[in-house]
């Protein structure tokens, strides 16, 4: 039995700011710009969320999935919220509310998607991310959320080199942490935080910085209690600008034996299928390649126990040099996984990125897309996310088809996934 709120209650939607790794995916996914961010916290309009929980399923730590009930006229606002440490306690509404917890109780989970929305319009019914916010059916299931911002486990660095031309302005370090005798459970897709030491300008401590995954499950080294991820050193801003990444450069600096405080696991949607004959389609650029590197190396230990898919790779950066990674990937065998690479600053070359290479490929990639066993990952700079979605989409029509049914089915069966930054 749902008994619908009094009108004067709301069931508030809040971010826990302990658990919140400010990675920008709910304030992206939101389709009416109710989130919103300081250089403290993410933060909830309690006037504009309808309470549509489109942010919910994508949110990689559940930090999103929060809720108070509060008298609608002293809802927590947004400056309150900047100013949260962690998410107050839940208060007892007054009796003139007319809430009892007892009808509070009974008003369910339905209520949360109705409380914000007198005088609001009705949630939106398109998607509100072109991927998936499930994960494919058969996927391992993942553990997330061990260690926190309060709790985080100390990990020990065995690796750090660089995998670009030292000769080239890109600087991205592959950086292998072991964790010992600690549980560290990691699925290949899910990501970590890391908490770089120090402060921030109001003296306050960093943030913890989120990284995908670089090596499978069972190990950079497989057998070992230990991770690898792929870190780019920051030095410019979006824009060109001079800018000091404050934990990117802490990570490319650490030395063998160094410590580092990390939390996490975090991610529950962009994993890799667990069923014989899978296929993969992975799509990225630059540090973006991480979990494909992962997906790839679980990929090939399964080879000969296992009926593994087909693998086909999409990787884009500026040169060969500058392309992380490049010497073992040249080393896969090429029955094992097709791989294109788009260089876009190649001297000599015409500049290309992934979605030009996809159009390429169009007929084995349509191959792959009519196979319901195939997954599509899709990783690195936010921008190439509509042109890869534009060439997915003319491969399909180019062949007779239609893309958007086919689009919602790869949402719906958890088979598109997109992390991009
Ligand atoms: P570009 O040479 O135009 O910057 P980065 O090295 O900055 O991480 O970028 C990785 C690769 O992604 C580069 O080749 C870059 O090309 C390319 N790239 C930049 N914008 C897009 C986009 N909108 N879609 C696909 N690839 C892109």
């Amino acid at each position: 039995m749902n008994a619908p709120l009094p009108v004067e209650v709301l069931k508030q939607h809040l971010i826990d700011p302990e658990i919140c790794i400010r990675c920008n995916t709910c304030e992206e996914t939101c389709p009416v710009d109710a989130i919103t961010h300081d250089a403290n916290n993410y933060v909830v309009d309690p006037d504009v969320c309808n309470g549509c929980m489109a942010c919910v399923p994508p949110c990689p730590t559940g930090s999103i999935d929060n809720w108070r009930l509060v008298v609608r006229a002293e809802a927590y606002t947004v400056q309150e919220q900047f100013g949260w440490e962690e998410l107050p306690q839940e208060k007892s509404l007054p009796l003139a509310a007319g809430a009892s917890s007892a009808a509070v109780d009974a008003a369910g989970a339905s209520q949360v998607a109705s409380a914000g929305m007198a005088a609001m319009p009705a949630p939106p019914v398109t998607p509100p991310t072109p991927g998936a916010t499930v994960p494919p059916w058969s996927a391992a299931h993942p553990y997330v959320n061990l260690y926190t911002h309060k709790t985080p486990i100390t990990a020990t660095v065995v690796g750090n080199y660089r995998v670009t031309g030292a000769d080239t302005e890109s600087d991205i370090h592959h950086i292998v942490l072991d964790f010992g005798e600690q549980l560290f459970p990691v699925l290949e897709g899910q990501s970590i935080g890391i908490l770089p030491p120090g402060t921030d300008a109001q003296g306050r401590p960093h943030h913890a910085r989120q990284y995908s995954l670089a090596s499978p499950r069972d190990g950079e080294r497989a057998g070992y209690n230990n991770l690898s991820l792929t870190v780019k050193r920051v030095t410019q801003d979006h824009g060109g600008a001079a800018a000091h990444g404050v934990c990117s450069n802490y990570l490319c600096d650490l030395a063998r034996n160094d410590t580092v405080q990390v939390i996490g696991p975090f991610g529950h949607t962009f994993l890799m299928p667990n069923h014989p004959r899978a296929n993969l389609i992975m799509i990225c650029t630059g540090t973006g390649s991480a979990p494909m590197r992962a997906m790839t190396e679980r990929s090939r230990r399964l080879l000969g126990a296992a009926d593994v898919g087909k693998l086909m790779l999409f990787f884009g950066a500026r040169t060969e040099r500058e392309l992380p990674y490049f010497g073992p990937l040249m080393k896969l065998p090429r029955d094992f996984i097709d791989i294109n690479l788009a260089l876009s600053r190649e001297p000599g070359q015409p500049k290309r990125y992934v979605q030009d290479l996809i159009r390429e490929r169009a007929e084995p990639v349509r191959q792959l897309l009519s196979d319901r066993n195939t997954c599509i990952y899709v990783c690195g700079l936010k921008g190439m996310e509509v042109g890869v979605l534009d060439a997915l989409r003319d491969v399909v029509v180019q062949s007779g088809e239609d893309w958007s049914i086919l689009h919602d089915a790869l949402r719906r069966e958890g088979r598109l996934h997109f992390e991009t930054y």
